[in-house]
């Protein structure tokens, strides 16, 4: 039933979601992207009405998620389905990312996502995407990696994102809100954000998409 899994953490923005998805393509392995867990929990809250410092109202959104991850072939990439309705393009916002770091920090809501991420586990294997992937979730996985970047450089990134989609937004807001995101997701007291023991680190600051892809295979094949 089970297969091998590389787990891949990081803050956001370093890069994960596309080393993770050419990863897949390429081992032709499952995804599991982790941060649309809490992602999905987060728009679910806002829709129900709890407040964020409901942490029993929390709790019961993410134990009753109803949500399907559909790949579509007409439209790139996974579809995300929350009771019935198609959630995909409000779920990679700014906003929805925010609220997201702030549910993730409550203890009873990782609790409740903590199966629901392990039962991805499947045959040839898995690519585990996330902030706690090697470090709780996945603690046997056969390769760890942990990709970061300075805030600036992942700021940039995003706000290029932003900019080629239409969107215009200040260079310096998006950095402050960067640093604002990872002292959440590095401080929290409940699986905060840092590299498993045995993970390797990769910086790609100065580094390109593919040679980080390279270096992660290079590692994938040590591991055998
Ligand atoms: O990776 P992504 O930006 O989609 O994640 C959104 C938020 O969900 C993160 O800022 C983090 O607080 C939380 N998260 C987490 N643990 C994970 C994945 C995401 O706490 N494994």
């Amino acid at each position: 039933l089970t297969g091998p899994i590389i787990t891949v953490d990081g803050p956001s923005g370093a890069g994960k979601g596309t080393l993770c998805q050419m990863l897949a393509a390429k081992l032709n392995w499952a995804l599991l992207d982790s941060g649309a867990l809490y992602r999905v929990t987060a728009l679910a809250a806002k829709q129900h009405g709890v407040a964020l410092d409901n942490e029993a109202g929390l709790e019961a959104i993410a134990a009753h998620l109803d949500v399907q991850f559909k790949v579509s072939n007409e439209q790139s990439g996974v579809q995300v389905i929350l009771e019935g309705e198609n959630v995909t393009s409000n779920l990679r916002t700014e906003e929805t990312g925010a609220i997201a770091s702030q549910v993730a920090a409550v203890n009873a809501v990782r609790a409740a996502l903590l199966e629901r991420q392990r039962a991805f586990q499947q045959k040839p294997g898995l690519i585990a995407d996330g902030r706690d992937m090697g470090t709780v979730v996945f603690p046997a996985a056969e390769l760890k990696v942990y990709l970061t970047a300075s805030a600036e450089e992942r700021g940039q990134r995003r706000h290029k994102q932003l900019l080629e989609s239409g969107n215009n937004a200040s260079l310096a807001g998006i950095i402050e809100d960067i640093r604002a995101r990872d002292d959440r997701d590095m401080n929290r007291a409940v699986a905060p954000l840092r590299p498993a023991d045995e993970a390797i680190v990769i910086d790609s600051t100065n580094m390109s998409i593919e040679a980080v892809f390279d270096q992660v295979q290079q590692a994938a094949k040590r591991a055998g």
